[in-house]
């Protein structure tokens, strides 16, 4: 079951975000990461919270949904430097608890599957999700299986051409291949909050409520999920029959 909250614009989007996922953020509780802008607002208060009111994430585990291949730990727009940046460095969260994939390393996708079987071993309580132009989640382009598992990927030129603006405007310098966890990994996560902002993502959010369950839009299979929030701003939600 899906529920939406339409929020005015992104900061209203991240503090409705924030009300929800909170819920989550208490000892023993697995969280499901994210990464992009869209989640950033989340963050934000997240760390405004932890310095604030002494939230602790001392007994909280973190899983990223996915990483680029070939990109270095220590390269700024890598996955695991965007989340110690915006939030690990900021929260008491232990470094041992914290998990991205590893876009580095001969076996990559042996090393998918290891990440799956870490994710079984500590179910996710709630996935964070943010939603490409063309209706990805994580890196899960239009046509991946739904029951896929972490693995390798190409990403879509329209997804590299998205990204462009992380890597200096240079398509070039865009990385054409992700590790990401698969959407069956993902709906195996207990909740999910999926966050939409802004009109670019309009025609995917359409696609992912009102449309077909179809592998053409990967967040369609939502639909299916027992405990999906979906908050969108307005100008996301434009599209909408039923808001
Ligand atoms: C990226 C990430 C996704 C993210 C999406 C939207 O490619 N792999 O996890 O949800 O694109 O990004 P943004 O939030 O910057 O619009």
């Amino acid at each position: 079951m899906i529920k939406v909250i339409v929020a005015k614009d992104y900061e209203d989007a991240s503090d409705k975000a924030f009300e929800v996922f909170k819920e989550f953020i208490k000892p023993g509780k697995v969280l499901g990461l994210a990464t992009g802008s869209t989640p950033l607002g989340l963050y934000a208060r997240m760390v405004k919270d932890h310095k604030e009111n002494g939230t602790s994430y001392k007994d909280i585990k973190s899983f990223n949904l996915d990483e680029y291949v070939g990109l270095p730990i220590t390269h700024p727009e890598s996955y695991y430097a965007f989340m110690h940046r915006n939030l690990f460095d900021q929260i008491d969260i232990p470094e041992e608890s914290t998990h991205v994939p590893s876009g580095l390393g001969e076996d990559l996708e042996g090393q998918a599957k290891k990440y799956d079987e870490m994710i079984d071993a500590c179910p996710v309580d709630c996935q964070l999700l943010g939603i490409g132009s063309d209706g990805h989640i994580a890196f899960n382009e239009p046509g991946t299986s739904f029951t896929s598992g972490t693995h390798v990927t190409d990403l879509a030129e329209s997804t590299i051409k998205d990204n462009c603006r992380f890597f200096d405007n240079d398509i070039s310098k865009v990385p054409t291949q992700a590790v990401t966890q698969g959407i069956g990994t993902i709906m195996k996560a207990k909740n999910i909050l999926l966050i939409a902002t802004g009109a670019n993502k309009a025609n995917a959010v359409k696609a992912m409520l009102e449309g077909p369950i179809d592998e053409a839009c990967p967040a369609s299979i939502l639909q299916k999920h027992a405990s999906v929030v979906v908050i969108v701003d307005e100008p996301a939600a434009a599209l909408l029959q039923n808001k």
